[in-house]
């Protein structure tokens, strides 16, 4: 059997916070300035609020300010235009983050596009987007920040691996795959219409599986020694939290894979914090 290695996102993500709050007390210190983070949260969705209570905590604790702006349901899309305006306005917000899925009648699109493309921490405005397909410098959405970071611990280089991405939605699929290919990565896109997904899977040395469907991913659909960053985070009806991979069939077969939860969970906070602390940098420099 394959000796098959666990990677421990809730470690790296550790060690990410130190670098990040040393970093802020650096600043804190040469100018003064305490990095801020406000995310709003519009309706009471229960995981929503889990979230942004760990959001907040985490900023926190890593020495940045956090402000939290809980809105009803019912709020209408020209009163979340209007804060999101102020907090655009306002120096000591340096990232801004709208946490999805938002009520039905606030379309999200045009929320992400009224938020300053400097602020937008989760790299969702398409200024950001286009950077990031294009080359430029840009705030990248976390999760597919955070699994960059872990590919890179665990393989090093990842210039020229098959790397297939399961999932094109635009938090993380698609900015997965524009990452992997600015490292130069072979990537493939594969989603519900693929023709033969465990065909597609099979061939992939780096494998990342962001379709929100529990244990889709079998161990048939993965290569000997494969890498595999799950991540999906699903509650089954008898309360296990599972990933989008089958977990115990995925540890026979591949080379390494992130557990769930303490695989990709943990980096994405983590990441959220790195992108402040960036955009808080660039807006000063
Ligand atoms: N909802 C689920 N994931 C995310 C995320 O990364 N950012 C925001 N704003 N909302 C989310």
């Amino acid at each position: 059997m394959v000796e098959t290695r666990l990677i421990d996102g809730k470690a790296a993500a550790a060690a990410l916070r130190a670098r990040i709050a040393a970093a802020a007390t650096e600043i804190k210190v040469r100018h003064g300035i305490v990095p801020g983070l406000a995310a709003v949260l519009v309706g009471d969705d229960p995981a929503s609020d889990v979230y942004v209570r760990s959001k907040a905590k985490a900023t926190r604790e890593a020495g940045l300010a956090s402000v939290e702006h809980r809105l009803p349901a019912a709020t209408g899309e020209a009163e979340l235009l209007r804060l999101v305006a102020s907090l655009n306005a306002d120096p000591a917000i340096d990232g801004i983050l709208v946490q999805l899925p938002l009520p039905p009648q606030i379309e999200p699109q045009r929320v992400i596009e009224a938020i300053d493309p400097a602020k937008d921490v989760d790299g969702f405005h398409p200024q950001n987007v286009g950077r990031l397909w294009s080359g430029g410098t840009a705030l990248v959405p976390c999760t597919p920040y955070g699994c960059l970071m872990l590919l890179r611990e665990t393989l090093g280089g990842i210039a020229g691996a098959e790397a297939v991405v399961l999932g094109r939605s635009n938090i993380v699929g698609k900015p997965m795959a524009a990452l992997l290919t600015a490292a130069d990565a072979t990537v493939t896109i594969a989603h519900s219409r693929t023709r033969d997904l465990p065909a597609e899977c099979r061939r992939a040395e780096v494998l990342v599986a962001a379709v929100g469907r529990p244990e889709m991913v079998r161990g048939a659909w993965i290569a000997p020694g494969a890498t595999v960053i799950d991540v999906g985070i699903n509650r089954l009806p008898d309360g296990r939290l599972v990933g989008d991979v089958a977990y115990a069939e995925a540890l026979a077969v591949a080379g390494a894979i992130t557990p769930v939860p303490g695989g990709v969970g943990p980096m994405t906070i983590a990441c959220l914090l790195e992108n402040t602390l960036r955009a808080a940098e660039a807006r000063r420099r």
